[in-house]
């Protein structure tokens, strides 16, 4: 399983990479706004980094960057896709599960423009993101599952549909808007491709209680160990 930063802060871009060496990036309109920076300024400064670590296209290291959501129809998301696609090749298109995202998705997969079909809540979604050949689905779990639903048969449908078709198996799912560890143990358990998390969910899952309490112990028995 990949593990992708959630995120547009190029400081928590720069960590996650250093620390936990996460395999790409996915931002959203609002990651975009917590950088605080516009949103142009915001894709550049991620496709300069992405240049300066050497990565030659999205094979190497994809970033996703999401089309303005005001655009509906195929022919404003598809002109948007291009010209963010002229950035970086690192650039992998999200765009939306709407009638003209899904349109303006497999027409950009023909041009070789790669696509992440966003905003998925179903298998029925996810299902048009491999019609489609899209680069990525993301299927969202946190919002779901702060909604009081309970996403391992979700994930597990998805992954199992994705195994039945060799026309699907192209496409990677990213299981996004993780929020627990718990959460990354599910989409591995039900062998995800991809998990998508906020950097403090990374720290929350390299942590345990017991590991903390086991530092203190063996470090008191080496300070009381004889000749120490
Ligand atoms: C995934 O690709 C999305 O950017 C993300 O997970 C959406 O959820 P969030 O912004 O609520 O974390």
């Amino acid at each position: 399983m990949k593990y992708f930063l959630d995120s547009a802060k190029m400081d928590e871009i720069k960590e996650a990479y250093e620390t936990f060496g996460i395999d790409g990036v996915t931002t959203n309109p609002k990651h975009i706004q917590n950088s605080g920076k516009p949103f142009l300024t915001a894709v550049q400064d991620m496709a300069d980094w992405a240049k300066e670590q050497g990565f030659k296209d999205y094979n190497d290291f994809p970033i996703s960057v999401e089309v303005n959501p005001h655009f509906e129809t195929a022919e404003e998301i598809m002109k948007m896709a291009r010209e963010l696609h002229a950035i970086s090749p690192c650039f992998v298109i999200k765009i939306p599960c709407i009638p003209g995202g899904v349109e303006a998705a497999r027409k950009l997969e023909k041009e070789g423009i790669r696509t992440n079909l966003t905003l998925v809540f179903s298998p029925a979604q996810a299902i048009w993101a491999g019609k489609f050949g899209c680069k990525f689905v993301s299927p969202f779990i946190g919002w779901k599952e702060a909604n009081g639903e309970d996403c391992r048969q979700y994930i597990q449908d998805i992954v199992d549909i994705y195994a039945n078709f060799d026309w699907l198996r192209e496409t990677e799912i990213i299981c996004a808007a993780i929020r627990t560890p718990k959460q990354f143990v599910d989409c591995a358990a039900a062998g995800a491709d991809i998990v998508t998390a906020g950097l403090a969910v990374y720290k929350d899952a390299i942590n345990h209680p017991y590991t903390d309490m086991g530092m203190g112990r063996f470090t008191a028995a080496w300070d009381n160990t004889a000749g120490n």
